[in-house]
């Protein structure tokens, strides 16, 4: 579970940790993940916490290692490490744009690639990706996020074409905006959060235990026969 200190990759932890899965909290935030991990074992859970960097491939490498020896396998890997900054485009910070790649897409691809030799190696796994309804349709404000969670998508799929011979199932998670610190500086105004909720036909944005379900899907053998798709959990913002 990378990013799992925190937001949606927090719930989605402690769900797959309720549906007696031995969970691996993994985040650059080592105190996070570990609050996360000791509420999963209080709990009654099965969960140890794990420092990376999810946009340094030696880091992932020994994310990777650690899990292998608390798991000796890697049945399910959730990448949800991300990172935002809005801006107009016209002169959008430079810096903030490398970083928001380097987060969202190549610290994304890292994991996937170092656990998906675990996973080929095991002829099995699921890999279950946080893209974003803004990888698909343009939201104005967010040019590096929009372009980091498009080539999630393309990440996603192309995984998931390479490896389905191998065993290895890659799907991706589209949420709309949900309340988490990810979006607190963003709903701390007032205008911003009033246009993020008008993009939703359900009238509100969503909160993390909303994601869970469609995690636990893709994650486990009910979505067996499920590869490359992007499982919007938007309030219905894509079928407008
Ligand atoms: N909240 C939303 O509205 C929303 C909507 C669509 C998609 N998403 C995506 O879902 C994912 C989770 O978002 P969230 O809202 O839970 O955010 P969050 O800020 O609550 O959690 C993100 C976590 O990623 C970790 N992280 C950041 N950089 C890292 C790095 N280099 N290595 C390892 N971990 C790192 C942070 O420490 C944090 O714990 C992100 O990919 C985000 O883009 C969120």
């Amino acid at each position: 579970m990378v990013g799992g200190a925190s937001g949606l990759g927090e719930a989605i932890a402690q769900g797959l940790a309720q549906a007696n899965a031995r969970v691996v909290v993994a985040d650059l935030n080592l105190d996070g993940a570990g609050h996360v991990a000791q509420m999963i074992n209080e709990a009654g859970g099965r969960a140890r916490a794990v420092q990376v960097d999810a946009t340094k491939k030696q880091s992932v490498g020994e994310m990777v290692q650690a899990a292998l020896a608390e798991l000796g396998q890697i049945d399910v890997l959730v990448n949800s490490a991300g990172v935002t900054k809005r801006g107009a485009a016209v002169d959008y910070d430079e810096e903030d744009w490398d970083r928001i790649l380097a987060v969202n897409l190549k610290g994304l691809f890292l994991c996937c690639q170092a656990v998906g030799k675990v996973m080929i190696g095991q002829k099995s796994g699921s890999i279950v990706n946080l893209a974003s309804v803004g990888g698909q349709v343009a939201l104005p404000g967010s040019v590096a996020y929009a372009a980091s969670k498009g080539g999630v998508v393309q990440v996603t799929r192309t995984l998931a074409v390479e490896w389905a011979p191998l065993g290895v199932r890659v799907n991706a998670l589209a949420p709309c905006s949900f309340a988490t610190e990810l979006t607190k500086p963003i709903y701390a105004d007032p205008a911003n959060y009033e246009f993020f909720v008008r993009q939703i036909p359900l009238g509100r944005v969503g909160t993390p235990p909303e994601i869970v379900g469609a995690a636990l899907f893709l994650a486990s053998d009910a979505s067996s026969m499920v590869t490359g798709h992007i499982l919007a959990v938007d309030g219905g913002l894509l079928a407008q």
